[in-house]
């Protein structure tokens, strides 16, 4: 569903991403693990055409309007309220109003519907910007850090909203710093140091070839094994 073939990004004299090779199937769940500045936004941003790569080859199986995308940066509309807010998409998209509360819904913020966004907890704005990116149900979505600085009950909250719409046949393209969260979520993960995939495969058995005893191990100490190098 989402190939990228020897990708190079650099951004002035820095090389950003340096040869990214992979590939994400049909309905798994995919998770881009790496430390802060690996380059995991910019592949997102590559992918979804905000960005140019300088080579390599790169393509999905769906359109731009069949894509989902939730940033960091969410640009939700911050004195508008949370329904408000997605009716401007559900119209751009030309989808039904009544999807909006629907959706809504479904990342539980029901009670909030008319709350304006500026007054919103930080796990509140988020489950709005992940009700946006799902609300025109996408084949592929694209999550960036979708559960970062939440607490452990709304994470949890997301976590099931992401397995629903895998199981509704979305695709989904996430990215973390946390391995205990990709462990849970995804069939599939890539490590990204530095712009370098330096590992990838199924998550237990990447835990299982960096850690003999067989609990998740934090991300640090798989990246400090494979490259023999402290993260910066
Ligand atoms: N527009 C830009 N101009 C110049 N440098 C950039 C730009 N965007 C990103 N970078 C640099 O590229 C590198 C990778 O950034 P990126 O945002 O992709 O990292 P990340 O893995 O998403 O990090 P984080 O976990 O902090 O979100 C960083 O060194 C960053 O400073
Ligand atoms: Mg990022």
């Amino acid at each position: 569903m989402i190939k990228l073939n020897n990708i190079v990004k650099h951004f002035g004299e820095q090389v950003v991403l340096s040869d990214v090779t992979f590939e994400v199937k049909e309905r798994e769940i995919f998770g881009l693990l790496g430390p802060s500045g690996a380059g995991k936004t910019t592949i997102i941003n590559i992918l979804t055409h905000q960005l140019e790569a300088d080579s390599g080859i790169h393509e999905i199986g769906a359109t731009s309007f069949e894509t989902g995308l939730m940033l960091d940066e969410d640009g939700l509309y911050v004195r508008l309220n949370c329904i408000e807010n997605l009716n401007i998409f559900a119209d751009i998209y030309g989808i039904p109003r009544k999807k909006t509360l629907e959706t809504l819904k479904s990342v539980g913020l029901e009670n909030a519907a008319k709350k304006s966004v500026g007054k919103l907890s930080r796990g509140m704005r988020q489950r709005l910007a992940l009700a946006r990116a799902i609300l025109h149900e996408p084949k592929v979505l694209f999550l960036d850090e979708p559960s970062s600085g939440l607490d452990p009950e709304t994470a949890r909250g997301i976590h099931k909203l992401i397995f629903n719409l895998r199981d509704k046949g979305a695709t989904v393209f996430l990215t973390t710093h946390n391995m205990e969260e990709a462990v849970k979520l995804c069939n599939c993960v890539a490590l990204l140091h530095k712009g370098v995939i330096i590992e990838q495969g199924a998550p237990g058995e990447i835990c299982e070839r960096h850690n003999a005893v067989k609990t998740v191990p934090d991300l640090e100490s798989v990246f400090i094994k494979l490259t023999g190098a402290e993260l910066v």
